[in-house]
């Protein structure tokens, strides 16, 4: 995983709970890397999931709901970085059919290392959009929070629901109904 999804995860961290909370979920983690992350660096998933694993158990925050709130951070990230990329669409959901087939392709190119899921599109309409997620790092939640910032994003709102389709969360289906 790189880098920069450490570092924007521990600014989060620290805006939202203190720099001892940032202090405490590093020194609570076996971390190979000490906790010290540069943005283009890459370190193992397991880091992030022991990071996410305390601040849960410290904060009583579930880690699917801290995913959802780093997702909403990112997305600004994403904004301010990568603006060009977002700036192709015209619409939520011809951007989020195209996370597979351009956008990640995109960020392939400047992260070759990165750690991505797949998003196959089932159905796409106007106002509806039926996606697969599949990764084995279960990250569907930070998927969902990049989701709902895409339609804040276009000043829209939809109703998006996830079902499990294997327990793990290794594999989710997505139904987006815009409204
Ligand atoms: C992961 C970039 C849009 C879903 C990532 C990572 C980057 C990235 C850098 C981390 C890869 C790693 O750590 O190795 C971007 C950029 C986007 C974008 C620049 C837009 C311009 C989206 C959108 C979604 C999405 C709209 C919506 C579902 C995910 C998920 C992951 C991820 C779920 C976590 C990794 C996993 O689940 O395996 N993305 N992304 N991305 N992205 Fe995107």
């Amino acid at each position: 995983m790189k880098g920069i999804v450490f570092s924007e995860f521990l600014e989060l961290v620290e805006d939202k709970f203190g720099l001892e909370m940032v202090d405490q979920i590093i020194n609570q983690s076996k971390l190979e890397s000490g906790g010290v992350y540069t943005s283009v660096g890459t370190y193992e998933f397991s880091e992030m999931l022991q990071l996410l694993t305390n601040l849960s158990k410290n904060t009583g925050i579930s880690t699917d709901d801290l995913l959802q709130v780093y997702a909403e951070h990112f997305f600004k990230v994403i904004e301010n970085s990568y603006g060009d990329l977002l700036n192709n669409y015209k619409n939520p959901m011809e951007m989020l059919a195209s996370i597979e087939n351009h956008i990640h392709v995109e960020v392939r190119k400047i992260y070759p290392d990165a750690e991505l899921p797949t998003f196959e599109v089932l159905e796409k309409s106007n106002k509806k959009l039926v996606m697969i997620y599949k990764s084995s790092r279960a990250m569907y939640s930070f998927g969902l929070g990049l989701m709902r910032k895409t339609f804040e994003f276009f000043d829209t709102t939809a109703s998006i629901e996830v079902e499990k389709i294997k327990e793990d969360g290794t594999e989710v289906k997505f139904l987006i109904n815009k409204n």
